[in-house]
């Protein structure tokens, strides 16, 4: 199989260095950190394959050299659709009439740890909409009994909540803190999510981190008005964070939202920006997040050679994943059915790429 986009000659007059692999990869590890200029020149053509070519392979050497051909597991359990929020690109917003909602209760919640467990995961990533019927206390009560039952390494991504129920759900046992910056444009952030703002976010990313959460921001790629400078923010946003995760996917529009006749994120383009993640976060926890995966379904290996580390396979009970309905083809990314392991999908999945999973 090919799994890059043949080469072709190229033609712009740029330094030499920041266009070969080896040397982005040393000057990732080495320093000193890059500069926005240099990350719009390497994305100047942002659809060229060549760039792509170069970009992967230093972002690759750079995980290799990190994490060795170790690929991390996370099993997520999304315990609930319900969602107070009403952000215009997500299927789960509050004005979706057209999605059959749920909420998983804590002996359900149990019995898909324990699913997750008996397949393999000793990582598990709770994530659900912005359910006020999880209220923190609730929340806290659910991390405690899951950590001290199972023993697992507990990820949240339950979004934004009042600053003092982050510090009780630390000290119930949750370490890890995924929660998307989704765009560093201060307009386009208060364009797609009704009555808040970016400086919000960054107050909620930056609580997170200084509680001691390891923290996962994250960005969409391809959102409507978005601009290649606003990407590099949001790069050097997370760089500056110092995040220990990072989530990075192509918008993909959802028939039922205000940005339905959209254009969807360039998958090229992304897979880019997850690159450029890697080579300024090379220690970063960089899953092949669930939407780039969709992207790249007729060359699934490519995502999994440009700098991610950690995927993220669904393992909420198969009667409720099909609702949780974020954009198309999220809900059937994981090409395995129902009843199959995806933990040992995933190992298969790994060693075609030379890597082992952990
Ligand atoms: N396309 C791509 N990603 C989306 N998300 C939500 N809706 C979409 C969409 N239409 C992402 C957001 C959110 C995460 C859970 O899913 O970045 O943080």
């Amino acid at each position: 199989m090919t799994v890059f986009p043949s080469a072709k000659p190229s033609s712009a007059a740029v330094p030499n260095e920041l266009f070969d692999p080896k040397a982005l990869a040393h000057r990732a590890l080495a320093g000193p950190p890059f500069t926005k200029e240099e990350m719009l020149a390497l994305l100047r053509d942002p659809e060229d394959p060549e760039v792509l070519h170069i970009l992967c392979r230093a972002a690759h050497l750079v995980r290799l050299k990190v994490f060795g051909n170790v690929l991390v597991l996370r099993g997520i359990i999304e315990f609930s659709n319900i969602c107070r929020n009403d952000c215009l690109y997500c299927g789960l917003r509050r004005s979706n009439r057209n999605l059959v909602r749920y909420r998983m209760d804590e002996e359900e919640i149990f019995a898909a740890v324990e699913r997750a467990i008996r397949m393999g995961f000793r990582r598990i990533v709770l994530q659900s909409g912005e359910d006020g019927a999880w209220h923190p206390d609730r929340l806290v009560r659910l991390v405690r009994e899951i950590v001290t039952r199972y023993g697992v390494v507990l990820t949240l991504s339950v979004g934004e909540l009042p600053f003092e129920a982050y510090r009780r759900l630390m000290d119930a046992g949750a370490y890890r803190y995924l929660m998307r910056h989704e765009t560093s444009d201060p307009e386009l952030y208060a364009r797609l999510h009704p009555g808040t703002s970016f400086g919000v976010r960054r107050e909620h990313l930056y609580t997170l981190k200084s509680l001691g959460y390891a923290t996962g921001p994250g960005m969409m790629v391809g959102l409507p008005g978005q601009t290649l400078e606003s990407l590099v923010d949001d790069v050097i946003f997370m760089r500056e964070l110092r995040a220990e995760m990072a989530g990075v996917g192509p918008f993909i529009p959802h028939p039922e939202t205000p940005l339905r006749d959209a254009a969807p994120g360039s998958p090229i383009l992304t897979l880019k920006m997850v690159a450029l993640t890697r080579l300024n976060l090379p220690e970063t926890h960089l899953p092949a997040t669930t939407a780039l995966r969709v992207a790249f379904r007729d060359n699934p290996h490519l995502p999994l050679l440009c700098g991610p580390n950690v995927v993220m396979p669904d393992v909420t009970p198969p009667r409720w994943k099909v609702h949780y309905d974020l954009y198309p083809g999220k809900t059937k990314a994981d090409l395995v059915d129902d009843g199959e392991n995806v933990y040992a999908y995933w190992e298969r999945q790994a060693a075609e790429v030379g890597l082992v999973v952990d």
